[in-house]
């Protein structure tokens, strides 16, 4: 194996060896005096010995990082330097036994704070980051998630430049200073962990709105952006009451505060975060107008706004006991979110898109060199574990137990873990365990689910016999190993089961030995052992399965289907995301084979009976406008990458643009009336955010992209009319993306229009960065060098880095994965550069390089080189060498 360039190799954190904190901190009283040149922090905790970890005397060893300690002073004697010790991340105090109180001085600089965690400023704004081990970077404290205070926190700053202070909790006290300084004091009045603390110091603009709760209390609902920003808040604003509204009705969840607040800021390592009372925001989450936000914007918007506020009870009423627990709260509250936004819209596209996400880029984690179990057993850096693992699978897992207890079993479940635990640190076992104790039902084998990493395959077979009218269902599943776990066990797994009729209609279910079935179209099959076989009876011939319904489960199928099952499904199959997937599969085949043959040095055809599913899609007028353009989207490039051994990405790149030729070129017509219809049915403006009107701007966009693949003349003269930079932005965007891989005037043209109306709007430049790094064109990586140079781009700001860098890495494969490796070359430089400013962001921008082994011999080396390169790195922080050896072990 590679070894850093490290003294010694970063050790790991261990699950096996968590212990309870030695001390405990009741309160904490903060004062920060936010300076020019330093920032002045002096915390008063009052502390005690922690019953629940033995007694006698105890040192109280405190974290702490980058920062310079001043005084400490304990039960109001000042400590002699001699009477305690500074190492790099620990402060060792004397040991104690009874309660104590302590203050720490010390002084940090935000305003060299690069890597966006603690307290930093960014433009003239101060604000935090907390989770998972920022606050050890403002002060020396027990900085893990169960130890939890209650906060007091005093804010001071020149009142001019930074007029608006914030923190968590209620402001109970405003004054002014000597000097043209003011100050503000903040109490939150519920226990929390440090990794929820926030503040801010600004000047900033507010938009205020209040929402009464369930029980009649009235909160006072801010969200804070730079001045001129108050007009784009609006969509957020209503997401938050919608949001809190669908908590009380769906989990009688009030808020429990008097005032809600959201912060959004453009310097910001990841989408947002749940600080109490005081949610912080990457701006690219609130911010939005028809003018400068797609469809998609103001969707992700709703979601992330939900996400954060269902936080208030599933993280941080209850918290994590350990951070291997994370999944406990960002599991749940996904889950929570993608329910909210289907209750919202239309549930069977927020279950296609979810699934989508959790197959693009969990499925290849867990296959790959970083695969971890949805609750991780060890860890070099936390900041690693923030992953689609731990939030998608974790939520996926969340959902089974909800379709294995049903709605209202999963209800009792959540009442009486919120009874037991309210205020306390936990761990997913205990959430578990009052599922379990809710309903009675065992989820021991279940368990296996936050343990084993892996995708499991599950095999379904089937036979017909048409004298008895059986049909037996022959189930079987096997999870492949993974790095630290060679050998999997099996795990129960829900298969939501219908049998659809040669009519098309769900046939009435019974099980063998059943006396009847009681009518029900649909059963939730639990697969808990390495194979088993269900009996249906009382069927006729020619009915189809229709396995894994809804995807009941986070496993991959591998059904007996036939490619003629498959085109009846696509048309017959009364489960959404049946449908769709029946028509993914068949479309994926069919790639497949134009793969291969590309590879054999054939022509690659494109197989009819994809293009007929296509155009009895297009004729079904029941189907909603956005589910319909879900049903039409071929599988991505990386989707097909890994269906295939090696992900050969010329010929994937070339199979699918030739399979989006021919269909757009043979149903030409079809899209041309469809984008027509469509068109016309859009208002002037088009601000008509309702679910239908996006889903028709949707389907509008994919039939014009498919008239530009179909290479014919009309399609870019629409394409080009449509992105005129005037129009709203999921029409302008609409057609970027349709003429963006074109090699024509016309497409540099348009992109330079819209690079010149909106050059000074950094959010929406960002979509112009990522169009350009996302273009097949040939010279795309060199555009991507020159653009590093342009004036909008910054590497300090992770969303210019994110659409440049991470558009061309992570989302043009054809492009990064050039043969020669200079795309390889490309992103270790720039690995390396950020990794010295942000290793947090560095880290994530490694991941395209892991999945090396996906490739051909010469690919392969050239990414081993790149992380080589990577890793020899002298400076190199341990968020990226965790990741890059992982990657070359
Ligand atoms: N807890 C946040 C969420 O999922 C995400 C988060 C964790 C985060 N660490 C962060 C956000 C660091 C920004 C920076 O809602
Ligand atoms: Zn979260």
């Amino acid at each position: 194996m590679d070894r850093a360039a490290h003294e010694t190799s970063p050790q790991p954190v261990r699950l096996q060896d968590y212990a309870p904190p030695p001390h405990l901190i009741d309160s904490v009283e903060l004062t920060v005096e936010l300076g020019d040149d330093w920032t002045k922090v002096t915390a008063i905790l009052s502390g005690r010995r922690n019953p629940a970890a033995g007694s006698g005397p105890a040192p109280i060893v405190l974290d702490g990082q980058d920062q310079q300690l001043q005084a400490v002073t304990l039960d109001g004697r000042r400590l002699a330097e001699s009477e305690y010790q500074v190492g790099a991340e620990k402060l060792t105090l004397p040991a104690v036994d009874g309660p104590f109180e302590l203050m720490i001085e010390g002084r940090i600089r935000p305003q060299d704070n690069t890597a966006l965690e603690g307290l930093y400023r960014s433009g003239g704004l101060y604000c935090t980051q907390c989770e998972a081990e920022g606050f050890r970077r403002i002060t020396y404290y027990p900085d893990r998630p169960d130890v939890m205070a209650v906060f007091t926190v005093r804010i001071e700053a020149d009142k001019e430049r930074f007029p608006v202070l914030l923190a968590n909790g209620n402001c109970v006290e405003t004054g002014e200073l000597p000097f043209g300084r003011h100050f503000a004091v903040w109490h939150d009045p519920f226990r929390k962990p440090a990794y929820l603390f926030a503040m801010v110091a600004g000047d900033l603009g507010c938009v205020e709105d209040s929402y009464v709760t369930r029980s009649g209390r009235e909160v006072t609902l801010r969200i804070y952006v730079d001045p001129g920003n108050e007009g784009r808040t609006g969509h957020a604003m209503e997401s938050l009451k919608r949001s809190m509204r669908w908590d009380e009705e769906v989990y009688g969840f009030e808020y429990d505060l008097d005032v809600f607040m959201i912060v959004a800021v453009s310097a910001f390592n990841m989408g947002a975060m749940e600080n109490k009372g005081l949610n912080i925001f990457n701006d690219k989450f609130i911010l939005a107008d028809p003018d400068t936000a797609t469809d998609g914007d103001f969707q992700r918007i709703e979601g992330i706004v939900a996400h954060e506020y269902f936080h208030n009870w599933t993280g941080n009423r209850i918290t994590c006991r350990d951070w291997f627990q994370l999944s406990l709260k960002e599991g749940l509250t996904v889950f929570r979110d993608q329910e909210f936004s289907a209750d919202m819209h239309d549930r069977g596209v927020k279950r296609v898109s979810d699934v989508r996400l959790l197959r693009t880029v969990q499925f290849p984690e867990d296959a790959g060199p970083t695969a971890h179990p949805v609750r991780p057993d060890t860890y070099i850096e936390i900041n690693n574990f923030y992953t689609v693992t731990v939030y998608e699978k974790g939520s996926e897992v969340v959902r089974m137990i909800h379709t294995l207890l049903g709605p209202d079993g999963f209800r009792k479940g959540m009442d009486l873990y919120v009874e037991r635990h309210d205020g306390q640190a936990v761990t997913c076992d205990d959430f578990v365990a009052a599922m379990e104790d809710a309903t009675g039902v065992d989820l021991s084998r279940f368990r296996l689910w936050y343990s084993q990493a892996g995708t499991p395959t599950v095999t379904a077979r089937w036979q017909h016999d048409p004298a008895t009218r059986r049909l037996d269902l022959t189930l079987s599943q096997a999870t492949p190993s993974t790095p630290g776990q060679p050998t999997k066990q099996p795990m129960p797994i829900p298969l939501r089961t219908a049998l659809i009729g040669r009519n098309g209609a769900p046939l009435p279910l019974r099980l063998d030995g059943e006396p009847d079935g009681g009518g029900a179209t649909e059963r939730v099959l639990v697969l808990d052992e390495a194979a088993t076989t269900v009996s249906f009876v009382d069927v006729p011939p020619g009915a189809v399965p229709s396995l894994l319904r809804g995807f009941s489960a986070p496993v991959k199928l591998d059904a007996a289907w036939s490619e003629e099952d498959l085109a009846f499904l696509a048309g017959a199959d009364d489960d959404p995301f049946g449908r769709w997937e029946a028509l993914q599969s068949l479309s994926t085949r069919a790639l497949l084979a134009m793969v291969g043959a590309l590879r054999a040095g054939k022509p690659a055809v494109l197989d009819q009976r994809v293009v007929e599913a296509f155009r009895a899609s297009l004729a079904d007028d029941r189907l909603e406008p956005a589910f319909l353009s879900e049903l039409l989207a071929l599988p991505g490039e990386s989707l097909l990458g890994q269906a295939l051994d090696v992900w050969h990405v010329d010929e994937v790149h070339a199979a699918r643009a030739e399979a989006r030729r021919v269909i757009g070129e043979t149903l030409f017509d079809g899209w041309s009336a469809l984008y027509e219809r469509l068109s016309a049915a859009e208002p002037a403006g088009g601000a008509d955010l309702s679910t239908a009107a996006m889903g028709r701007r949707a389907l509008a966009n994919a039939a014009l992209a498919y008239m530009v693949a179909s290479g014919r003349e009309e399609g870019i003269r629409l394409a080009v009319a449509q992105a005129r930079p005037d129009g709203t932005m999921t029409r302008v965007m609409g057609a970027l993306v349709a003429l963006n891989d074109l090699e024509r005037p016309e497409r540099d043209a348009a992109l330079a229009a819209f690079h010149d109306r909106w050059q000074n709007d950094p959010l929406v430049l960002d979509k112009w960065f990522a169009l350009k790094a996302g273009s097949a064109r040939t010279d795309t990586l060199d555009q991507v060098k020159g653009l590093l140079e342009h004036p909008g781009f910054s590497i300090r700001i992770p969303n210019r880095v994110r659409a440049l860098i991470g558009g061309f890495t992570a989302g043009n494969p054809v492009r990064f994965h050039a043969a020669d490796g200079s795309g390889y070359d490309f992103l270790a430089e720039q690995v390396l550069a950020l990794d010295a400013i942000n290793p947090q962001v560095a880290a994530r921008m490694t991941q395209p390089l892991v999945r090396w082994r996906k490739f051909d011999a010469g690919r392969g080396k050239a990414m081993t080189d790149a992380l080589r390169r990577i890793i020899h790195s002298p400076t190199l922080s341990k968020d990226v060498y965790e990741i890059a050896s992982k990657a070359l072990a």
